[in-house]
């Protein structure tokens, strides 16, 4: 990956510290750009500020309570201040695909959970339309079969994600299956997460749609905020 690219996520999670304040609970997201946002909230907590995290998958909360950065759950905190995570694809109203690092089921609940929903990236991610990126969904191991022939009747081609060291499947941290579904393109991204929801055996897909309040975008000319 390109050190510039580099740089931008850096100067995208830098910039979103400025949206947590102490006390807060803060959803702490997955993949590259989070993490560097998560190794930066840790350089803050070990000079002092008072936050709890909750961590959107078994990675962050690992690299998480490395840093020194407290744990907490929805037991004790139902209700998030602020999340901070990254995403593949960010399109018109702020709509979003997620879900490439396989994270998407847990990111859901804690967006869903969230005062605030803040997304941090380069400004590669930026899109006019949705769906170059293959969208990923969560499927309940037996149903893939039935759930794969519902998704190409929609104009889709899933393709079940396999594990980067070669041992057979990718396995989500609830032990499910990602189908990452190529598309000529997602038109309307509501009537396609609605119909996709309808699929027994689905049990969540990467189109994050009404939930982010903003996007912190980094490129080569610097940071800026992008709003639905
Ligand atoms: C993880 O499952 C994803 O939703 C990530 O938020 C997304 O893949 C963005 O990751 P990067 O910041 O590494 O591009």
């Amino acid at each position: 990956e390109a050190s510039a690219q580099q740089a931008a996520k850096l100067a995208a999670a830098q910039h979103a510290l400025r949206y947590v304040e102490p006390g807060n609970v803060v959803g702490l997201g997955s993949g590259s750009t989070a993490s560097l946002f998560i190794q930066l909230l840790g350089e803050r907590v070990k000079q002092g500020l008072r936050i709890q995290g909750i961590a959107s998958s078994q990675d962050s909360e690992n690299l998480a309570r490395s840093l020194g950065i407290p744990i907490t759950d929805f037991t004790k905190h139902q209700v998030i201040d602020v999340a901070i995570d990254g995403a593949d694809e960010i399109g018109p109203a702020m709509s979003l695909i997620k879900g490439g690092g396989g994270k998407l089921l847990r990111e859901k609940i804690v967006a869903s959970a969230c005062k605030r929903f803040i997304i941090v990236a380069d400004d590669t991610k930026l899109v006019a339309q949705l769906g170059a990126f293959p969208l990923p969904i969560e499927v309940i191991p037996m149903a893939v079969p039935l759930v794969d022939a519902r998704l190409r009747d929609l104009g889709f081609t899933p393709k079940i994600r396999q594990a980067k060291d070669g041992s057979g499947n990718y396995i989500t941290d609830e032990g499910n299956i990602l189908l990452d579904c190529t598309s000529s393109g997602i038109v309307d991204p509501e009537e396609t997460a609605a119909e996709i929801r309808s699929i027994i055996g689905v049990v969540e897909h990467g189109l994050f749609l009404g939930m982010a309040e903003r996007a912190i975008i980094a490129g080569e000319d610097g940071v800026r905020e992008v709003m639905p």
